[in-house]
């Protein structure tokens, strides 16, 4: 199916937060989302299994309020692939991506992540099959080589025959990752960061989008990438320092709709929230995990974590543990103003 230039431009845009398995759910996006409008979202990991045998509304369902927000894949047979790309789309999703970065021995063994780089030929049939059975964009999101094949010529290979299946958009984790002898977490600190190879990409395939990732923590960082690629994607600073996101509508979507949320009310909608998510049968837990990193750095943080961590998993919890927690940590703010706040 064509993919309409209008829901191409929905998702291509100068930053995004990484998927991440654990991390990322429609909790934490729900958060983000209100701190900012503009930044591309993306779901943790979902395999076709899941999805196609598994609890659909648990792995698929978000608010509406998500979007722009993209599938995140992981798979490596076309025809399964393409159903789940045609599930997304009708579950209301901006785009689907394919993983062919994760390195864990349970990805590789279902024979897709990051080993998928040793197939490109593969992955372009993969994206051409995702493609005809949805109207939304297909991206991929990969590394910059992985074991021996680690070349800077190995990956633009690699780009050049997916991008023939008609995917227009990668997203490159900067460092290459080994297949064994590393666990996903060594892979994603110890093969260093090649940013040069990323900038070179962009140089010599101009007409992709190219966006970058891995060890990207802050602003003057996120501005010095983009005068080299389209587009910067972070990953555990977005999850550990949320409120760098505030800054971002303002900084890169000039003329768009801004987040009207400052700190306070980012607080007072997640407890909302939360006593929503309790009235549908949910936990307070699940929701305030993703809050707890939200003051780092502030005063008040320590009693803000502590009351979130202890009181969001008693019984009957609800928004409330939210209040008590806010309420506690303005306490232990007072004399600084929202504008001062590190
Ligand atoms: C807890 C955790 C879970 C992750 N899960 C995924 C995932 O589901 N899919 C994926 O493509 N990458 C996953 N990643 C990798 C991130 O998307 C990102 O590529 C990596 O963390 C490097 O970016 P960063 O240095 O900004 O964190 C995960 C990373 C972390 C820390």
């Amino acid at each position: 199916m064509q993919v309409a230039d209008q829901a191409l431009a929905h998702i291509l845009r100068p930053i995004s937060v990484a998927p991440m398995m654990d991390r990322t759910d429609r909790h934490y996006r729900y958060m983000l989302r209100l701190i900012s409008k503009q930044t591309l979202l993306y779901s943790e990991m979902v395999t076709t299994g899941a999805i196609l045998f598994g609890d659909k509304p648990r792995h698929l369902d978000f608010s509406p309020m998500e979007n722009p927000l993209v599938l995140q894949l992981g798979g490596d047979d076309p025809v399964a692939l393409a159903e789940c790309a045609h599930i997304a789309e009708e579950w209301g999703y901006s785009g689907v991506n394919l993983n062919v970065g994760c390195p864990s021995d349970r990805v590789q063994s279902g024979r897709f992540g990051a080993c998928l780089m040793l197939r490109p030929k593969q992955v372009a049939k993969v994206v051409s099959a995702m493609q005809k059975a949805t109207k939304l964009p297909v991206t991929v999101k990969h590394r910059i080589g992985v074991d021996d094949h680690d070349q800077y010529e190995d990956m633009l290979r690699f780009v050049d025959i997916v991008s023939e299946s008609g995917c227009i958009s990668f997203s490159v984790h900067a460092r290459k990752a080994w297949l064994s002898g590393l666990s996903p977490k060594q892979n994603r600190n110890v093969p260093p960061l090649r940013y040069e190879e990323v900038y070179r990409l962009k140089a010599e395939r101009p007409s992709l989008f190219i966006e970058i990732n891995g060890g990207i923590t802050s602003w003057e960082a996120i501005d010095e990438h983009l005068k080299h690629v389209d587009a910067v994607m972070l990953g555990r600073a977005a999850y550990s320092d949320p409120r760098l996101f505030f800054e971002a509508d303002q900084r890169l979507f000039p003329g768009q709709d801004f987040s009207t949320h400052n700190l306070e009310s980012v607080v007072e909608e997640m407890a909302n929230y939360t006593d929503a998510w309790v009235e549908q049968g949910g936990r307070a837990h699940h929701v305030t995990r993703h809050l707890v990193h939200l003051l780092a750095r502030i005063p008040g943080n320590k009693y803000w974590r502590r009351t979130l961590s202890e009181g969001a998993v008693k019984p009957g919890a609800n928004g409330n543990i939210v209040r008590q927690a806010w309420a506690g940590a303005v306490e232990r703010m007072r004399g600084l103003e929202f504008t001062d706040l590190p």
